[in-house]
């Protein structure tokens, strides 16, 4: 009996040490799952949060889309698409070039996900008249074959052309006050298309791209721009070093850059992105841009400088190369050499934007 304790003891602690791992692998199993459980639910949690009551409509984990069986090209691991230009940035985010996706397989993907597109468009003051040109070539080239919402703010609804659409294509005209100046009219683009993200975008739309009232669309820009935020390369200052991109320097303006940093230069003619990220970029933008206003100093090139403050600190998922924006008059005003460099890079032009956009 005196040997038997020992021994039932000894079963005992053993019997416990099994029950000890046993219970230790249920705790692990439960907080793996839990943890799987919770991370979706903690992203958007936080998408909400900063979106204040912006619903999350996106769907960027593409995952779960079974993509039928496709015949394309065997991507190279040995060669590079492209070797004349910077393909992914350093926080491996695709730079978007010629050549270097397959539209075909992105269509697959998006198509699949039935993926709503709205292009917002300011057509304000005199600018109204580029619409009916922007319209028309969007019709043949933007977003081909998807639904898409062309979100038009004017103060002049009147003045809004009627073109024919293709099926799935619709156009909201959405009345803004008419401000008289330029200033006002990009410190409240930003708030407009903040409030339209938070109150209406994100029941229509997955994407938001914002576009400038001047341009025409010159060949295919299609779903290979699309993601949760994507800025664009500005063409004029595409190769330069970080000091001489034409940020805002000065402290006084919440647009500030230092000189040390930067990663590239971005146009405020096109960005965009998720409706619930547009939101947060747009109202950021808006805010900075007040406070701005209230020290009563102006950053140098009003929403672009904010956008590009933003885009420092808040990296986009995407970005698009200068095809997607390109500008005979500005580059005419770099001259001759820097437009043969570009033109040697950039195999196609695919937006072309009508001169500036501050004239009158
Ligand atoms: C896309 O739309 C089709 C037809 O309306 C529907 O059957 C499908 O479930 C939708 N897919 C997604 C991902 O919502
Ligand atoms: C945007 O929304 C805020 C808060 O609802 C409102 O005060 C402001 O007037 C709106 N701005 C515009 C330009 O619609």
């Amino acid at each position: 009996m005196a040997q038997l304790l020992p021994i039932l003891a000894g079963t005992q602690r053993c019997c416990s040490l099994r029950r000890v791992t046993f219970l230790l692998l249920i705790a692990l199993a439960l907080a793996f799952f839990g943890y799987c459980y919770q991370k979706p639910r903690a992203q958007k949690l936080e998408n909400i949060q900063a979106g204040a009551s912006v619903a999350v409509r996106e769907r960027h984990d593409l995952q779960d889309v079974n993509l039928p069986r496709m015949v394309y090209p065997q991507p190279q691991v040995l060669a590079l698409p492209r070797e004349d230009v910077l393909l992914v940035t350093p926080w491996l985010a695709p730079i978007i070039w010629e050549g270097t996706f397959n539209i075909d397989i992105l269509n697959e993907w998006f198509r699949l996900q039935n993926t709503t597109i709205g292009l917002t468009v300011f057509a304000v003051k005199k600018n109204i008249i580029y619409l009916k040109q922007l319209l028309e070539t969007a019709e043949r080239h933007f977003m081909v074959g998807y639904k898409v919402n062309y979100y038009i703010f004017t103060d002049r609804p009147d003045h809004v052309p009627r073109i024919p659409l293709q099926n799935g294509r619709q156009m909201v005209i959405l009345k803004v006050q008419s401000y008289s100046s330029w200033r006002d009219i990009f410190l409240h683009r930003m708030e407009v298309i903040s409030n339209f993200s938070e109150q209406r975008f994100h029941r229509e739309v997955d994407y938001l791209v914002c576009a400038d009232g001047k341009m025409k669309f010159t060949e295919h820009v299609g779903v290979e721009i699309l993601a949760s935020l994507f800025g664009t390369l500005h063409p004029g200052f595409y190769g330069l070093s970080r000091n001489n991109f034409p940020y805002e320097r000065r402290p006084q303006s919440q647009a500030q850059i230092p000189e040390d940093e930067g990663d590239f230069y971005y146009t405020g003619a096109l960005f965009g992105g998720s409706v619930p990220e547009v939101h947060r970029l747009t109202k950021a933008c808006y805010q900075a841009m007040m406070v701005d206003k209230n020290s009563d100093i102006d950053a140098v090139w009003l929403e672009e400088s904010h956008l590009n403050k933003y885009l420092l600190y808040h990296k986009p998922s995407k970005v698009l190369s200068p095809e997607y924006m390109w500008n005979k008059q500005l580059l005419g005003y770099w001259g001759a050499e820097q437009v043969n460099r570009l033109l040697r890079i950039v195999t196609r032009i695919r937006l072309n934007v009508l001169g500036n956009s501050f004239q009158e």
